[in-house]
């Protein structure tokens, strides 16, 4: 008989699930029963965003290693825009667990995904006596943890975590000897990063300086001078500020901290993309309260939450700064560094 062609081997066959048995796809937990939330899917329209193209080479390395019946974690999966890109370039079988800090991200996630077997949840819940998020080998389950993951990704989010060494070590807990990390993020300092190109998130220390600038002059804004004339409460705001855009760490202490969790560094790349003014503007107004918390104050320095006044105000004038930031600019550069390690 003569050897199969291509065209007459059998299609590749969907196996069951690679889920071990006795683990929940979607856990039966407060969150997945909420309303899907307004700031959740502002964030995942955020992937339409040009410089959303950061995700291409981490979704050409999975691509390329996430073989049938492997599975990956997506580890501060957001509301799951990199799952939604590996979904429409694999057609077999493969698990990719969405975890995330946020639940009303992961809600959209679910909201998302819930129909396909191949996608599972995991919330990462603050503990707050603890002060600290569960880790992840804490919420995914023994079956889970004796399994081991092949691959896990973290886009767009390692500069956030304010734990980096304990993180590192709860993946090792969770991946197979010889797993992949996969890691991207537009805010190290990386010392090779192209000349001209922003560290992403220092755009909004600047903003908030025009801003400040632009509350002095105006009279329109006359009634937001007295904050800042209030330097503890313009501290406390800063430290708002830097809980969501934390100041930048070296590359070097990201390197250092996946070799003392057991990883090696296989390579680091950067490249360099540009963001759209107007785009990295909707991001910012999404997060408005981060960028320009003293704009109006907030719930928790203030006692009352902004007044919709305010908060249009503060998206007038993060529109603004940015315009002046970036004069007759459609776009800026920024560096987005790559890391791939193995376990
Ligand atoms: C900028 S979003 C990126 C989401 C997604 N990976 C992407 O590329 O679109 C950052 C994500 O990190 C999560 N996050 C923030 N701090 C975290 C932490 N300490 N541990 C785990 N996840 C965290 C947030 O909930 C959010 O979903």
């Amino acid at each position: 008989m003569a050897a199969p062609t291509i065209s007459t081997l059998p299609a590749r066959s969907v196996t069951a699930s690679v889920w071990p048995e006795d683990f929940e796809q979607i856990p039966d937990e407060a969150w997945t029963h909420a309303p899907v939330d307004e700031f959740g899917l502002n964030y995942d329209a955020v992937g339409n965003h040009g410089w959303y193209k950061n995700l291409e080479p981490t979704i050409a390395q999975v691509v390329a290693a996430l073989d049938v019946g492997k599975v990956l974690i997506d580890y501060s999966s957001g509301t799951g825009i990199l799952t939604k890109r590996l979904l429409e370039k694999i057609d077999h079988e493969v698990g990719i667990l969405n975890v995330d800090a946020s639940p009303k991200f992961l809600r959209v996630a679910l909201e998302n995904f819930k129909d396909d077997e191949r996608v599972a949840f995991r919330l990462l819940p603050y503990l707050k006596d603890q002060k600290r998020l569960r880790t992840v080998d804490e919420v995914i389950g023994q079956p889970m943890i004796d399994r081991g993951a092949d691959i896990l990704t973290a886009t767009n989010a390692i500069h956030l975590y304010y734990d980096l060494p304990e993180t590192l070590e709860s993946w090792a807990r969770v991946l197979k000897p010889g797993a992949l990390a996969l890691i991207c993020s537009a805010n190290m300092r990386n010392p090779n990063r192209h000349k001209g190109d922003w560290i992403i998130d220092e755009t909004v220390a600047a903003v908030n300086e025009i801003a400040v600038d632009l509350v002095r002059r105006e009279p329109a804004f006359a009634q937001y001078r007295e904050a800042l004339d209030d330097a503890d409460r313009m501290a406390a705001y800063t430290q708002v500020r830097e809980k969501v855009f934390v100041p930048v760490r070296d590359l070097a202490y990201y390197t250092d901290s996946f070799a003392d969790a057991g990883f090696s560094v296989l390579h680091v790349t950067e490249a360099t993309i540009f963001a759209r003014v107007d785009e990295w503007s909707d991001l910012l107004c999404t997060y408005h309260e981060g960028v320009l918390s003293w704009v109006g104050g907030t719930e928790r320095i203030d006692g009352r939450p902004p007044s919709v006044r305010a908060m249009l105000d503060r998206k007038f004038l993060i529109r603004a700064s940015l315009e002046r930031l970036f004069p007759g600019q459609d776009a800026f550069p920024a560096t987005w560094t790559y890391l791939t390690c193995r376990h």
